[in-house]
């Protein structure tokens, strides 16, 4: 673990090593459905393109959810309570966390976990310069593995995490159970969790919002074979790959892959990859839900949901879950 000066918080280091990342991305190419894991998009040309695509127009799961919570801003810190210890799974930008910490009391502390060591670092400093007071522990760290939160200076009275944009739509099924019950062994007796979900709705919608007119849907998932190339030393050429996102009714998922515009092998250090014409890498799901079936996800990982705040159209939700109590648990 490695620490480094952020202004005057410090942040804390378990950025998986680059000897991880080759061996998810060997382990990804060597199935027979090839793959590769979607928390790699995030170096910071993937951070970049990721916060332009969420100002796309067709890209609807941003605003609507930053329009969800300040209508119901009000109720929603109610909920929440003061000096609560606010903990945030994948912040980015930490654009939505301004809505809460513009309207909570001080937080105990706030600590914003991110795998992006360079947007963390600058985000972390700009909260410490906004909210005079706030005790802000960044954590660089890939969420989905073994790391440590730091201890805040300030007792507090509950913990309250926080995991917005519907990243939990990344995760497969059994995998998002597992990880909320982790969460939930965070929020420790008491906690609750504020999580955004983004809802099944008219697939041509959802088309339209991972294949954007612009491309940068497109440029950000082919910026993943970049950043390969780039730190472990490939040869994708990527004007030889192809972006694709398509509903999976079935599954009740987007999937987003990158398909070989012909027959060629890539080189990853002495490994010869082949790729057919056709043949594609999965490279991300994005798991879309009904409110029933959440509930039925949260109940199985150790949450209740005591709230559901959604838009008119029913395209997106937030929602307040508390840490189930009892021997069933
Ligand atoms: C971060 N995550 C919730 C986004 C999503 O919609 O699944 C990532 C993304 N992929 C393509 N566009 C945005």
């Amino acid at each position: 673990m490695d620490s480094k000066k952020v202004r005057r918080t410090q942040i804390q280091d378990f950025k998986p090593e680059k000897e991880h990342f080759r061996a998810e991305v060997l382990n990804g190419l060597r199935k027979s459905q090839k793959e590769l894991p979607s928390k790699y998009f995030y170096d910071k040309r993937g951070s970049y393109l990721y916060e332009r695509i969420c100002t796309l127009d067709e890209y609807y799961l941003p605003r609507t959810e930053v329009a969800i919570m300040e209508a119901h801003i009000k109720e929603i810190v109610e909920l929440l309570g003061s000096n609560a210890c606010l903990i945030e799974y994948g912040c980015g930008n930490c654009a939505k966390t301004r809505i809460l910490l513009d309207h909570l009391p001080v937080p105990a502390a706030f600590m914003p976990i991110d795998i992006s060591r360079e947007q963390l670092l600058r985000v972390a400093g700009e909260l410490v310069s906004n909210y005079p007071g706030l005790e802000v522990l960044p954590v660089c760290a890939d969420y989905t593995s073994g790391f440590e939160l730091p201890a805040p200076k300030r007792p507090s009275d509950r913990t309250v995490v926080y995991f917005p944009a519907s990243t939990i739509g990344n995760f497969d099924p059994v995998p998002a159970i597992d990880f909320l019950n982790h969460i939930a062994g965070v929020c420790g007796p008491g906690g609750a969790l504020l999580i955004g979900v983004d809802l099944k709705k008219d697939p041509r919608v959802l088309h339209g919002a991972y294949n954007d007119r612009e491309g940068i849907t497109a440029a950000f998932n082919l910026n993943l074979l970049e950043r390969i190339n780039r730190e472990l030393n490939a040869d994708f050429q990527l004007e030889q790959f192809q972006h694709r996102a398509f509903y999976n009714p079935g599954e009740g998922r987007i999937e987003m892959h990158l398909v070989s515009l012909r027959d060629q092998v890539v080189h990853l250090d002495d490994l010869s990859i082949h790729f057919a014409k056709g043949e594609s890498i999965w490279t991300e799901s994005s798991y879309k839900f009904n409110l029933d079936e959440f509930v039925l996800m949260a109940m199985a990982a150790g949450f209740t949901v005591e709230k559901v705040w959604t838009d008119e159209r029913q395209w997106f939700s937030v929602q307040y879950l508390v840490k189930t109590t009892g021997e069933n648990v």
